[in-house]
């Protein structure tokens, strides 16, 4: 399983970069980032589509040739069939603030969608409140142990714990391409020991990677997750420099490049 990241500054994005790279999206595309009344929400949607894009075409697909589907609870997949894809492809992508994400392998389980999901979220640890209004909301979705998880360590170490309780749960539902429509007690993570349960029992065949990305004075929590076989699960804490799993691209680069070669 490998990641691409990108990061987004609203500075070097031009609003012709953003033109010209919405034009080499489908209609239905073009028509719901135009909808988001925030130009930074149509822009994490715009690199979000454009990233499996750029996969394909790493592959040698034209882009004439790439189609896209959802699934019934709305999991995006690669619909396109063509000879120069002869092995399928795995994709999921996640965005928070600044950061665009997408993790991806071979697809090699439960097709059309397969079983991948990634999930990634900005780090707030506020200075005052004793704890972010989110995390309260967030909280009915733990489960007692998880709470106690939280609320055994120092304020600040409990808000890291509660991301990675939260990206890995959400990795592991959108893999599954369900989402928030899976019962997220029916997960049960422990960042301290990491040991996840499901349904009170070890679920088997997963490779779930954890991982951090700095941008800016910005920290964010990420957790890809990839449905692998066999008997194992095997929870990877990766680091993210240098590492030949994740590429790092900058916003305003990968999408002048997406219009360069998929034009
Ligand atoms: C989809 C969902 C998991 C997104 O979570 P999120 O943390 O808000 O957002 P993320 O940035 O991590 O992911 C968004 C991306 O996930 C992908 N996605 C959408 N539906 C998905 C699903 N069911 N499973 C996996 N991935 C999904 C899309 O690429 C989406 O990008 P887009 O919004 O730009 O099109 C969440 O909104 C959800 O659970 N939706 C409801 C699904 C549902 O209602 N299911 C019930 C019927 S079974």
């Amino acid at each position: 399983m490998q990641v691409w990241a990108v990061t987004y500054d609203a500075s070097a994005f031009t609003d012709q970069i953003f033109q010209n790279g919405l034009l080499l999206l489908d209609p239905d595309s073009q028509a719901r980032i135009k909808k988001f009344y925030r130009r930074e929400d149509a822009c994490r949607c715009l690199i979000g589509r454009l990233l499996p894009r750029m996969l394909l075409k790493e592959r040698g697909v034209t882009r004439s040739a790439m189609t896209f589907a959802s699934t019934k609870a709305g999991k995006p997949y690669i619909a396109s069939t063509t000879p120069n894809l002869n092995l399928p492809i795995a994709f999921n992508v996640s965005h928070d603030n600044a950061l665009i994400a997408m993790a991806f392998g071979l697809g090699d389980h439960e097709p059309p969608a397969f079983q991948v999901g990634i999930d990634v979220m900005k780090l707030e640890i506020p200075p005052r409140e004793p704890f972010p209004q989110f995390v309260r909301i967030f909280s009915e979705q733990l489960t007692a142990l998880e709470t106690r998880t939280v609320l055994s360590v120092p304020r600040d170490e409990g808000i890291r714990l509660f991301f990675w309780i939260w990206t890995m749960k959400e990795a592991y539902t959108k893999a599954l391409g369900l989402g928030l429509g899976f019962d997220f007690h029916r997960i049960e993570y422990n960042p301290q020991t990491d040991n996840l349960t499901v349904d009170g029992k070890i679920p088997k065949g997963w490779q779930l990677v954890k991982f951090e990305i700095d941008h800016q004075r910005d920290t964010y929590y990420g957790v890809a997750a990839k449905f692998v076989g066999g008997d194992e699960t095997r929870i990877l804490p990766r680091s993210s420099q240098g590492a030949d799993w994740l590429l790092h691209h900058d916003a305003a680069s990968f999408v002048s490049e997406a219009i360069k070669v998929l034009e």
